[in-house]
Order: C-alpha cells, then structure tokens, then sequence
C-alpha cells in the first residue's frame, strides 16, 4: 500500500494545498524564546492533510511542527483503520504507512532536524519530504530515505 500512495505522482496533486497548509501553520507558531516559526504539513493517502506549528516554553520542553502534524495524521489513519483491539499492532503499523508526506517550512527551508527526521523514517521511510521557504519556494525536495541514510535501525525487530 505504501509504495503506491507514497508515489510522487499522488504527491504531485497534493502539493500545492500541503504547502499552503505548512505555510498557514509556520505563521501560528508560539515561538517567544528563539523567534523561530517552523510549520509542518503532513499528507495522508487519502488525501487529507494535518498541520503543525513549532510551540516553546522557556522552562520546559519545545514543541516541533512536526510533531504535532504527524501524530495527528497518525491518530487519524489508525481510527479510520476501526480494527478490534486484538488487532491493535496491525492497526497501528498500517496507520504508519498511510502517511504519505510531509512539507516543513522555515526560514531556511530546512526538512526537520535530525530527531525528527528519526522519528519520520520509523512512521514511513518513503515518505516523500518537502523543505520550503516561507515564500513558497523548494529548498529540498527528496524521500526520507535520501534524506536520511544509514538511519538507527538496530531496534527494527521492536518495531509494530
Ligand atoms: N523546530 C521544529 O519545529 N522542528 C524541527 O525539526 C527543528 C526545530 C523548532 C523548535 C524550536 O521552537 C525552533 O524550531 C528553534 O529550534
Ligand atoms: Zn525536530
């Protein structure tokens, strides 16, 4: 399933509305402490999109865009899946590979730092990845494999 909707060619139809959303998202980030505003969109096979924006706290932990982006794509593709309890792991991997790619815009148009760039290759590694400037221009344009070779894998016996 994922090879298929991950294709750059579904992408290519989403393209425009995921990096719109992405941009709509970077200018609600809660940035106080670094000025940063970071937006992430992630597109779901069936063509829905999730947003997120960056969120700091001075004393606590930030928040990445990306995070919130993907696990809401992911609450969503694992409900819609409306398998029993029994079948929670096979609810859940499936729920991975549904997310089909993800648009990140900053001020560098750099696709995620390298935590979440870890986190994205657990969620699905042909997952198509978008780095793009506020203006809406392309920096990086690759799937999560180029853009992040030789990723720690040494648990992937562990994964759902
Ligand atoms: N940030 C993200 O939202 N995603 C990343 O992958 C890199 C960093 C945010 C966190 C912090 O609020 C700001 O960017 C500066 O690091
Ligand atoms: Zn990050």
């Amino acid at each position: 399933m994922t090879s298929n909707y991950a294709h750059a060619n579904f992408l290519k139809r989403y393209e425009k509305s995921l990096i719109e959303k992405a941009i709509d998202e970077r200018a609600k980030a809660f940035s106080p402490i670094s000025g940063s505003q970071v937006g992430a969109a992630v597109l779901v096979y069936d063509g829905k999109i999730f947003g997120g924006s960056n969120v700091e706290f001075a004393r606590s932990q930030n928040i990445h865009a990306e995070w919130i982006a993907a696990s809401d794509a992911l609450k969503y593709t694992t409900a819609k899946l409306n398998l029993s309890a029994r079948n929670l792991k096979v609810k859940m991997r499936k729920g991975l590979e549904e997310i089909v790619a993800i648009a990140i815009v900053n001020e560098a148009g750099i696709p995620s730092c390298g935590s979440c760039r870890q986190m994205l290759y657990e969620i699905n590694l042909n997952m198509r990845v978008l780095g793009v400037l506020p203006n809406g221009e392309f920096k990086v344009r690759a799937t999560l494999r180029q853009l992040y070779p030789n990723a720690y894998r040494s648990n992937d016996g562990l994964k759902i």
